[in-house]
């Protein structure tokens, strides 16, 4: 859908590497916008080169000038910095610096919530095709939030810290910080920790996490190496300091808690340090019955629980296969490993492993056992070739994969295909509203049942 484009070039060329050529970085391009890409962009071309624009939306026509254009690149990128013909899903961003060469954290701001979640529904689906041949209707659905559409959503939100101790977050694809006096996508809590209105010296990053139980956010400093932090005072939370050799209170608690209501059930965890935990308030509910409804894990089952974390679906199969059943949970992070003994003390069912999932899956002790049901949250890397390769020859019934990229969704798909788990239902959910991530859960079985 590419039309003719028309180059302007705003600043001097740089003479860019020695015989490479002149960068285009700077230079202004009309282009028409085609579909959208994974990553927060749509691609158009440019004299025959695929261009990564930011800010725009499919079928816009867009003035987009060059983030980065070395003259031997297979693809430049460019943010749309005018917009000549406009989708009627266009929207002014809510936050003054979700904008061209401004804040990095929101890819999709000048787009309504439902389109920014038929933007995501494309990704999920292309990467599906593209890396596991597979052709799905995917709807992306919308999470329910106490907040405006779309804002004050984000329990944890990591900032960056700028030379001068303002803290902020990161450009796109760059080091610099934004100072931040505000980010409507965090909670009022986090904001409210008072981060934002104070410097900080010899620190790289703050981390606020609000737990749901209403006590003052966590506030988790970590110093830039070698150096001595300097913190404000912040009266309205809990603060700590992060080194290599562990959490050190400075006042109040190192965790947070999170409550959470599934089927009905109320469960409480606790998370330590700004540990991994769900950032949407409506995940872990959303999330968890997702995975129930997956696996439909019954009385006296084996479950195994890969990249437990905290333990918030340790504790829904403990519940779920009930004390004549039993749940092995694997978790790399010794804290959260901790944290999840204390949250699931008294399920006599459960048992908590320390280590890597890669190497849990080849012990013994797990090999050898009846493995009835699975879920696989791995990070953003997914879980790999060899993890998927060893959850399959487990031979359990159904596998509920919790995904956060669907790129490595879609590699991990392809691999299960090759061991004989085939695809049997996709669910996404928009728990990142303004940015391009995406939340799926998908149902695998053996092909025979399929
Ligand atoms: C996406 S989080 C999921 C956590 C948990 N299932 C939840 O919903 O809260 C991924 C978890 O995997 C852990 N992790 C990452 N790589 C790992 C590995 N190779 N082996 C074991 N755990 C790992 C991380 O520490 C993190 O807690």
């Amino acid at each position: 859908m590419s039309g003719p484009t028309r180059a302007r070039r705003t600043r001097p060329r740089s003479p860019g590497r020695p015989g490479a050529g002149p960068d285009a970085r700077g230079t202004e391009i009309e282009v028409e916008v085609g579909p959208v890409a994974h990553g927060g962009h749509c691609v158009a071309r440019h004299e025959g080169r695929v261009v990564f624009v930011r800010h725009a939306l499919p079928g816009e026509r867009v003035v987009a000038r060059i983030t980065e254009g070395a003259a031997e690149a297979k693809f430049w990128r460019a943010d749309a910095v005018r917009v000549l013909r406009a989708d009627p899903a266009r929207v002014e961003p809510a936050c003054p610096v979700a904008r061209p060469g401004m804040c990095g954290g929101c890819d999709f701001q000048h787009a309504t919530g439902a389109k920014q979640r038929e933007l995501k529904a494309q990704v999920v689906a292309e990467q599906l095709h593209r890396l596991a041949g597979l052709d799905l209707d995917v709807v992306v659905e919308e999470a329910p939030s106490a907040g405006p559409e779309g804002l004050r959503w984000r329990t944890r939100t990591q900032f960056a810290v700028d030379a001068e101790g303002r803290t902020g977050l990161r450009g796109h694809r760059s080091h610099d910080v934004v100072p931040l006096e505000d980010c409507p996508i965090s909670t009022e809590r986090v904001v409210g920790s008072g981060v934002l209105a104070q410097r900080f010296g010899n620190v790289e990053t703050v981390e606020v996490a609000a737990g749901s139980d209403g006590a003052p956010p966590l506030v988790v400093v970590t110093p830039t190496p070698g150096r001595h932090a300097h913190l404000p005072r912040l009266p309205d939370a809990s603060v700590a300091v992060r080194t290599a050799d562990g959490l050190h209170r400075v006042s109040g608690r190192t965790w947070v808690e999170e409550r959470v209501t599934v089927r009905g059930e109320d469960h409480a965890f606790r998370v330590g340090g700004a540990g991994f935990w769900q950032v949407h308030p409506a995940a872990p509910t959303l999330l968890g019955e997702a995975v129930l409804a997956a696996l439909d894990p019954r009385p006296g089952e084996s479950a195994l629980d890969l990249y437990s974390g905290a333990g918030l679906f340790t504790a829904l199969l403990a519940d779920a296969v009930g004390a004549g059943g039993s749940v092995l949970a694997v978790e790399g992070e010794e804290r959260a490993v901790r944290d999840a003994r204390r949250s699931l003390h008294g399920r006599e069912q459960v048992e908590l492993w320390a280590g890597a999932v890669e190497e849990a899956l080849v012990d013994e002790e797990l090999t050898a056992r009846r493995v009835d049901v699975v879920v696989l949250d791995p990070p953003r890397s997914g879980a790999g070739r060899e993890a998927v390769a060893a959850v399959a020859a487990l031979g359990a019934r159904a596998v509920a994969y919790v995904a956060c990229d669907p790129a490595a969704l879609a590699r991990d798909t392809a691999s299960l295909a090759e061991h004989g788990y085939v695809l049997a239902g996709l669910r996404a959910f928009d728990l990142f509203p303004q940015t391009h991530h995406v939340e799926c859960v998908a149902r695998f079985v053996p092909r025979a049942q399929g």
